[in-house]
């Protein structure tokens, strides 16, 4: 009996040792990750990636009415895809996808650019989303 006292304190210590682990990998878990993936893709699911120095591709085409999500990845650097006219404004961290529901419900052509100062070619980052009748 006195041993299993003895020993208690050694597997309490051990125990706490090795629980700090488990909050330390979900604190590892980046925040803005999980908000940028809180879209589930829905309808047409357009892949579209962001590098060092364009948009691919740069010319997006919908049908108007049509159910379409924009999945955009980046590949290198940090940009911002922005397309004024739709209201969309989003960061795209290298590495990170993020899905953002286009709206399709008027037709014409809306320009869009990256938002973030990301380098020399930064003004060149530019394209346009189609939506047609
Ligand atoms: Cu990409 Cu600015």
């Amino acid at each position: 009996m006195k041993r299993l006292l003895l020993l208690s304190p050694i597997l309490i210590l051990t125990l706490a040792a090795c629980a700090p682990t488990k909050p330390q990998q979900q604190s590892t878990i980046p925040a803005p990750a999980a908000a940028m993936e809180r879209t589930v893709p829905q309808g047409r699911v357009i892949p579209v990636t962001a590098e060092l120095w364009k948009f691919t591709p740069n010319v997006i085409e919908a049908k108007k009415g049509e159910v379409v999500t924009l999945q955009i990845t980046g590949v290198s650097g940090t940009h911002g895809f922005s397309v004024p006219d739709l209201g969309i404004n989003e960061t795209i961290f290298m590495g990170k996808t993020v899905n953002i529901p286009l709206p399709t419900d008027r037709a014409g052509t809306f320009s869009f650019a990256c938002s973030i100062q990301c380098g020399s070619g930064h003004s060149e980052m530019k394209g346009q989303i189609v939506i047609t009748e």
